[in-house]
């Protein structure tokens, strides 16, 4: 049996948020996955979205993950309240977009802020275009965190389904793949979200396709943050 090697090795010096990064992430241009859509996420349809958001006339709505704004514009003109962050450079990409968001009463967050202050949250197709896991739960904590108690998140993330082409066209990464356009996806299955939103802290989720569809294409879920936490 050859002997372990006992020769000693220098101290390496490790920096916390690149220990856990995998190595192909650092090729992934995330501000690439905004695309210029203009209808709205099918899930500001779903009959339960909808009589969240007309029960809640007055609540004040923060999309994160915006990209062109497609869902915070509708939401805006629809009378409500919108705020938005998306930290890679959307407003540089879709200026006039942006420009029209603002004009219309609209406001464009430099940082999430550091306390409850909203009691909708919305992501659409966010959470499954970052490559580092931790990097992922960071930004589900950091919603959590800014979310009022009693708050809901809405959230549409795609399934396995929906990403079929794509993993074709692209090389594994991480617990994913990273596509040619340099994006980052990867798809949940029902239960691997529920345990994904569960351990981040979100106990109350309510998926919100039917019964009979157990893997749907794209999930559509609205979580609420406990009353007492
Ligand atoms: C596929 S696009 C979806 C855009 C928009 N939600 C929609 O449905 O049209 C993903 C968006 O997530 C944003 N994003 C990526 N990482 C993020 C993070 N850590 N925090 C907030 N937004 C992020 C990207 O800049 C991009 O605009």
């Amino acid at each position: 049996m050859p002997k372990a090697d006992r020769t000693p090795r220098p101290p390496t010096r490790k920096n916390p948020l690149t220990k856990t990064r995998p190595e192909c992430c650092r090729r992934v241009i995330p501000g690439n996955a905004a695309q210029a859509w203009s209808k709205p996420a099918s899930i500001l349809k779903k009959p339960d979205v909808r009589a969240l958001l007309d029960g809640s006339p007055q609540a004040g709505i923060l999309e994160v993950g915006a990209g062109a704004l497609r869902n915070a514009l509708h939401l805006l003109k629809e009378g409500f309240r919108v705020h938005v962050f998306d930290p890679l450079a959307a407003a540089c990409r879709f200026p006039g977009r942006y420009r029209e968001f603002e004009k219309l009463g609209g406001k464009v967050l430099q940082k999430l802020p550091s306390r409850p202050t909203y009691e909708i949250i919305l992501t659409t197709y966010v959470i499954e275009t970052i490559c580092c896991p931790h990097e992922r739960r960071e930004l589900v904590r950091r919603i959590a965190h800014c979310l009022m108690r009693g708050g809901f998140w809405i959230l549409s993330v795609r399934g396995p389904r929906n990403i079929v082409l794509v993993q074709r066209k692209s090389e594994r990464c991480s617990d994913g793949y990273l596509t040619s356009q340099r994006t980052f996806v990867r798809s949940y299955t029902k239960a691997q979200l529920e345990e994904f939103l569960r351990s981040n802290g979100f106990k109350y989720l309510k998926f919100l396709h039917g019964p009979s569809l157990e893997e749907p294409e794209l999930l559509d879920v609205i979580a609420r943050k406990a009353k007492n936490e």
